[in-house]
């Protein structure tokens, strides 16, 4: 990892500023990546695509320190706390001996750890906030592979509105980072419907791992891909609603199929999530144009277009609409 980095950072300057900043959307993959070639480096087996979720993200602020000190949401991180070991391991190849540790606060829309992209938002905010403290003026492309290696669908996070991260087939990982697409849609919705935010059960590293090691159907998952990808794109491209939403929910839905046919299984929905999954559906049979995705995590994200906004809060009052594209 650390040659890696040294080959994006040999060319910009670093010298260290009071404190550095960041913010970065979270995002919702319409396309999922499922599956790494690379552990270490967070190398995909396949494309994704997402969509930013407009205004709803991460803050964070850094700055040099003797020693590491990091609050998340205005918590102070215990030193043997899960996040704080997966922080202080991403920051140790950006270690000086004049910046031996740092101080990190971040603010997150969303509840950390529930399916809600939160480590994407996350990682990409804290690059940005380096590429700030660091007065290093790294590229979009550049910014997107380092927080890859924080957390894969970071590298999606770089960007606002639709994104798709390439694969890439490089060992090294260079030819692997996001990129926007040239593509708006002002009337895209994404609602969020909460229905646990307690931390996930299987950590999505190891869903990962168990369902490429395990599940026979992860074999036809790129080919899966690829058909979504091409759809996603003719959907965009058409500006057609109902094809956007068909690839997205059925991408999801194999995602998850190959989780549930990993052994032992992962199965990250609950109840709340198969009935609101009914509900759609009932919804869609009664002619509303409304579809899902999920991650790995119980809660559903919802996608409908604007002049749905009231048929849809009618059948969960309780959803989080958010603007895509609002400025
Ligand atoms: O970036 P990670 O390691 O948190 O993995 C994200 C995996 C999914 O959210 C399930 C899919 C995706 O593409 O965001």
């Amino acid at each position: 990892m650390k040659s890696m980095i040294n080959a994006i950072l040999t060319e910009h300057s670093s010298s260290c500023k009071n404190t550095g900043r960041g913010w970065a959307p979270v995002n919702i993959a319409l396309c999922k990546y499922w599956g790494k070639r690379d552990e270490s480096i967070n190398l995909p087996l396949t494309d994704s695509l997402s969509i930013s979720l407009g205004k709803l993200g991460a803050q964070t602020e850094i700055a040099p320190a003797g020693t590491d000190c990091f609050t998340l949401n205005g918590e102070l991180l215990d030193t043997n706390a899960k996040a704080a070991v997966r922080l202080r391991r991403f920051l140790d190849p950006f270690r000086t001996a004049t910046v031996p540790g740092f101080e990190l606060k971040s603010q997150s829309d969303v509840p950390l750890a529930a399916g809600l992209a939160s480590s994407a938002s996350g990682f990409a905010a804290l690059v940005m906030a380096l590429n700030d403290l660091f007065s290093w003026s790294l590229t979009k492309r550049e910014l997107s592979i380092l927080a890859r290696l924080g957390s894969g669908s970071a590298s999606r996070s770089v960007y606002e509105g639709f994104v798709q991260w390439h694969a890439g087939n490089q060992s090294d990982g260079m030819d692997s980072f996001a990129e926007q697409l040239p593509y708006t849609w002002p009337a895209l919705r994404v609602g969020l419907l909460m229905l646990s935010s307690s931390e996930k059960p299987i950590g999505s590293r190891e869903g990962m791992r168990r369902t490429t090691a395990t599940s026979e159907l992860y074999k036809v998952w790129p080919a899966k891909v690829a058909a979504s990808m091409a759809a996603l794109k003719v959907a965009l491209e058409l500006h057609d609603f109902d094809a956007l939403g068909a690839a997205a929910e059925s991408n999801a839905l194999a995602m998850h199929a190959t989780m549930i046919d990993s052994w032992p299984p992962v199965l990250y929905w609950l109840p709340e999530s198969v009935s609101a999954m009914q509900k759609v559906w009932a919804a869609r049979e009664a002619g509303l144009s409304l579809y899902f995705t999920m991650d790995a995590g119980p809660n559903i994200k919802l996608l409908y277009e604007a002049h749905n906004e009231a048929a849809v809060r009618e059948i969960f009052p309780a959803v989080q609409m958010v603007l895509p594209f609002s400025d």
